[in-house]
């Protein structure tokens, strides 16, 4: 009887352990920042291989089409398109990232391409030799493409390197897949679900009853914060909490005759950024919001000494210009009721 029931005890908590752990295997986690290195071995891991020599994307694409459409792509995409051989400026091609080719394709003669096919095999180049890209350190992969997104050419970048991503191991290809199509320009309505794989805790905030209408494609991740780092805390584009909010909310940010003291100076005081369970984007629901630093009050200062008389809690039915306002209350005072 115990036995069996032991066995039970077992078997639920067995069920339990692999649903968590499934349902765990699904998210990614932030990652955990590992040292960082001199940027000198960085270097040293996109070189390549130093024995291999540069052949060109035509040579390594001639004895093969199984790439062709990442070629087709590439050469529609900006970064293929914008630099023409004409220019005479270096040319982004296969080897500006995976590096020199030379080995890769050097066993790759059209007879042996021609062979293969004929035994209904594909001919794989010798992929081996060159950058293992995938599995280089973040910062590493993101040197690559900082060969030539440097801040001065790719003004946004110019805070790549001290931003929370760049320190945290993200790289560049965590967000950019250079290989997903011809278009390589991030629209609007991708930032989102390119955020959430990683911050699910923020994906969850707006999933909350009250929450800035970005599940609805009307706010962005990227209206408030820049992905390649910004000089204000938390990858803020407009310096502080408050110049994020009145970027929209302009007709909160005063000054005004009547200040509702320093409270103003930070949104963040009241509202959250992302989503909340209470109206309004609130931390706490009013009256407790206010009651945080007010006493709050009674119909009257008699009914309130004698501690008679309704204890009013919809403070903004009668408070309601509680951003701050240019006009005194009924009694000539700083009352925030019209
Ligand atoms: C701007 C840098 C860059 C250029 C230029 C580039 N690649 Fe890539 N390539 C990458 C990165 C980064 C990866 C790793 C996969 C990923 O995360 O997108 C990759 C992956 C690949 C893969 C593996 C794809 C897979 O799904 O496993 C192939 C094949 C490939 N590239 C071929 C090419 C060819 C052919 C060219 C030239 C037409 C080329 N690449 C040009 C950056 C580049
Ligand atoms: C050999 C130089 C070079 C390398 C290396 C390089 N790029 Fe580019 N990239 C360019 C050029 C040139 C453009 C087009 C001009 C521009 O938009 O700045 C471009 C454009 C882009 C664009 C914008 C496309 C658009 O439509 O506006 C993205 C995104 C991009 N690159 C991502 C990457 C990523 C990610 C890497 C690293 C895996 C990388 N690049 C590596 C030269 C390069
Ligand atoms: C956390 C995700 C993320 C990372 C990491 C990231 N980017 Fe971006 N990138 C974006 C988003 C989102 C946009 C579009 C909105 C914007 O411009 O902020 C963008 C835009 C760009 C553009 C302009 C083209 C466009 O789509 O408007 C370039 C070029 C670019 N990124 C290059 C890079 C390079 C190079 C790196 C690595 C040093 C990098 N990015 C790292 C998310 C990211
Ligand atoms: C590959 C995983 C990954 C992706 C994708 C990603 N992030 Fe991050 N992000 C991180 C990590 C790791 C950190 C640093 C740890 C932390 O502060 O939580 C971070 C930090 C941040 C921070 C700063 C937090 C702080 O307090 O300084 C912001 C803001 C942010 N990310 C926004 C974004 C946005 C917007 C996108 C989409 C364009 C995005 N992230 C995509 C992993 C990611
Ligand atoms: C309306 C502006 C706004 C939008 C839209 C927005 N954020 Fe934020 N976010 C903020 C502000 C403001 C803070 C700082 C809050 C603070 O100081 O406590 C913040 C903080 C963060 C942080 C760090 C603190 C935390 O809550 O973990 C991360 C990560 C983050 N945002 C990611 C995102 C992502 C991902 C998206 C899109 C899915 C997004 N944000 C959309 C304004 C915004
Ligand atoms: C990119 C523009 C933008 C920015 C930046 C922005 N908001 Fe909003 N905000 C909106 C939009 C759009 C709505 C929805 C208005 C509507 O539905 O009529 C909204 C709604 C709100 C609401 C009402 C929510 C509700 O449930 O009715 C509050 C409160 C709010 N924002 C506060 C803030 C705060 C605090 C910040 C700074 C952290 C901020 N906003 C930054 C665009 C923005
Ligand atoms: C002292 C607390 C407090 C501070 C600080 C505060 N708010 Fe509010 N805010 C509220 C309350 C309470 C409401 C709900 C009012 C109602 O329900 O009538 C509100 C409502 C809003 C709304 C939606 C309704 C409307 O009037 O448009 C927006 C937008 C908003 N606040 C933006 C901001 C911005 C931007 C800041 C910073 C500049 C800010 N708030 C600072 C308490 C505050
Ligand atoms: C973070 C603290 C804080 C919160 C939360 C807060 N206030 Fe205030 N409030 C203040 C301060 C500080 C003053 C200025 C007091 C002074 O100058 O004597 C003030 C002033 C006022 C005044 C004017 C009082 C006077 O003497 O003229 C009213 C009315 C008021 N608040 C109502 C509210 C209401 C309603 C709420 C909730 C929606 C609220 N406050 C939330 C801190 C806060
Ligand atoms: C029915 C309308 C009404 C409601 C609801 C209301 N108040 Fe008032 N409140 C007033 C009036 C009227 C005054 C006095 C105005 C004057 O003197 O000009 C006042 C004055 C105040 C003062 C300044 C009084 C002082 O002691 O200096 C504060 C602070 C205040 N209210 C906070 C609150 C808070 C917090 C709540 C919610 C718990 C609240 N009020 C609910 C109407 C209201």
């Amino acid at each position: 009887m115990t036995s069996s029931r032991s066995v039970l005890f077992f078997t639920i908590t067995l069920t339990l352990a692999v649903a968590v752990s499934l349902s765990l295997a699904g998210c990614e986690t932030l990652k955990t920042s590992k040292p960082i290195l001199p940027l000198k071995e960085y270097e040293r891991m996109i070189a390549g291989r130093l024995d291999a020599n540069y052949v060109g994307t035509a040579t390594c694409l001639a004895a093969c089409h199984y790439h062709d459409k990442i070629k087709r792509d590439f050469d529609a995409s900006t970064m293929g398109s914008q630099l023409s051989k004409k220019s005479g400026l270096p040319n982004v091609d296969c080897e500006s990232c995976h590096g020199p080719g030379s080995l890769a394709v050097q066993d790759l003669t059209p007879e042996k391409v021609e062979e293969d096919a004929k035994a209904g095999k594909l001919t794989a180049c010798d992929y081996k030799t060159l950058i293992d890209i995938r599995n280089l350190p973040a910062q590493a992969q993101s040197l690559i493409c900082l060969k030539c997104h440097t801040g001065n050419a790719t003004f946004n970048l110019h805070n790549w390197n001290a931003s929370s991503h760049a320190v945290s191991d993200v790289s560049c290809s965590d967000c950019h897949k250079v290989h997903v199509g011809p278009d390589l320009k991030v629209k609007p309505r991708d930032i989102g679900r390119m955020c959430e794989r990683c911050h699910q805790d923020v994906q969850a905030s707006f999933a909350l009853p009250s929450h800035h209408p970005l599940p609805e494609n009307r706010v962005f991740c990227n209206d408030c914060h820049d992905a390649h780092g910004a000089l204000g805390n938390h990858m803020l584009k407009r310096g502080t909490v408050k110049e994020t909010c009145i970027f929209c909310h302009a007709e909160k940010s005063g000054p005004f005759v009547f200040e509702h003291a320093e409270t103003m100076e930070d949104c963040g005081t009241c509202h959250s950024p992302h989503g909340s369970v209470n109206t309004r984007l609130l931390n706490v629901q009013v009256p407790f919001l206010c009651l945080q630093c007010h006493a709050g009050h009674r119909t009257s200062a008699k009914a309130s000494a004698e501690a008679k008389g309704a204890f009013y809690t919809r403070c903004t039915d009668c408070h309601s210009q509680i951003h701050g306002s240019d006009l005194p209350s009924a009694a000539g005072r700083r009352r925030f009721t019209q």
